[in-house]
């Protein structure tokens, strides 16, 4: 099945620069929202974060220790929306910061996923933000952690009552590409999709702007050349707000697929990224 955004109505729609439309609305429309007081945008995030919180809602991270987990986890953390936060991942991690104090961490083996059914039963919300690369991993490698793991997780949390899944992959994903990298991406998303969550949110970011140990030579290059945010490049901060705000924002479509501008658009919301 072929990865459609679909409009209020329900109809497909292959058209992917509708769905920037309708982002750039919603961001519009948030932004000028009234009563504004103050400087920026505090007043209408502030609105949105607690009728969220009225909500209730529990979450899930997988890849909190990645670079963009990291991100979104601090922005979740921080903003308190959800009652619960479970971070899933292949190791604990450690916080300094009291306020993380009430994350959970479950410690799974993502080569036997199933036998973690429960783990991710009960969460409302779902944010995939894991993935490797080929360097790192080989070709099987890759495959296996940027489908198998993702969709199988995906799975698992759609068993497990989750209605709204983000997964966050990558500018030029594309099932039909002949590049390793962004069939991988373009095939998990439409298998993702055909989980038929109630919200899918998927997140085409270009190359990450984010001072990384590890060597990435796209990351370098766009740090070097790109600067802050352009067609090529966008901070980790704002995919992370992005993500975060998008959940506290009404979905009007089924599935969303959010290209490099409208996540930097939908992140300025949040803050400055
Ligand atoms: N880097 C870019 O410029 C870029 C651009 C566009 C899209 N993306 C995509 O965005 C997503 C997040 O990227 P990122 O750079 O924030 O990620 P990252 O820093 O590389 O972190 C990846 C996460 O996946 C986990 N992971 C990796 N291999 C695993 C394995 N074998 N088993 C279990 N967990 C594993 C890592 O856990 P550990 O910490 O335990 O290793 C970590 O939590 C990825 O899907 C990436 O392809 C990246």
């Amino acid at each position: 099945m072929d990865l459609v955004k679909r409009d209020t109505a329900g109809s497909p729609s292959t058209d992917t620069s509708s769905a920037d439309l309708e982002l750039a609305r919603k961001a519009r429309s948030i932004s000028s929202y009234p009563p504004l007081r103050g400087q920026g945008n505090e007043m209408d995030v502030a609105a949105l974060e607690e009728n969220f919180r009225q909500k209730n809602r529990s979450c899930f991270v997988l890849g909190a220790s990645g670079e963009t987990g990291k991100a979104l986890v601090k922005e979740i953390v921080q903003r308190n929306v959800f009652h619960r936060v479970t971070l899933i991942g292949r190791r604990l991690l450690s916080f300094e910061d009291k306020a993380y104090e009430n994350v959970v961490q479950e410690v799974v083996d993502f080569e036997k996923l199933d036998n973690y059914a429960q783990v991710f039963q009960g969460h409302d919300v779902g944010y995939c933000c894991l993935g490797t690369t080929k360097a790192k991993a080989g070709t099987e490698g890759f495959i296996r952690v940027d489908h198998d793991y993702v969709l199988k997780s995906a799975e698992l949390a759609k068993a497990g009552g989750c209605t709204h899944f983000h997964l966050e992959s990558s500018k030029g994903a594309d099932k039909t590409s002949s590049f390793l990298y962004l069939k991988t991406k373009g095939q998990v998303e439409a298998d993702v999709e055909e989980l038929n969550f109630e919200r899918y949110s998927v997140y085409r970011p270009a190359v990450l702007l984010v001072d990384r140990e590890e060597s990435r030579p796209a990351e370098w290059v766009a740090r070097k050349f790109f600067g802050m945010f352009s067609a090529m490049s966008i901070p980790i901060t704002a995919v992370a707000q992005a993500m975060l705000i998008n959940t506290l924002i009404e979905g009007d479509r089924k599935t969303e697929i959010l290209e490099n501008k409208s996540i930097y658009n939908l992140g300025k919301i949040g803050g400055k990224p």
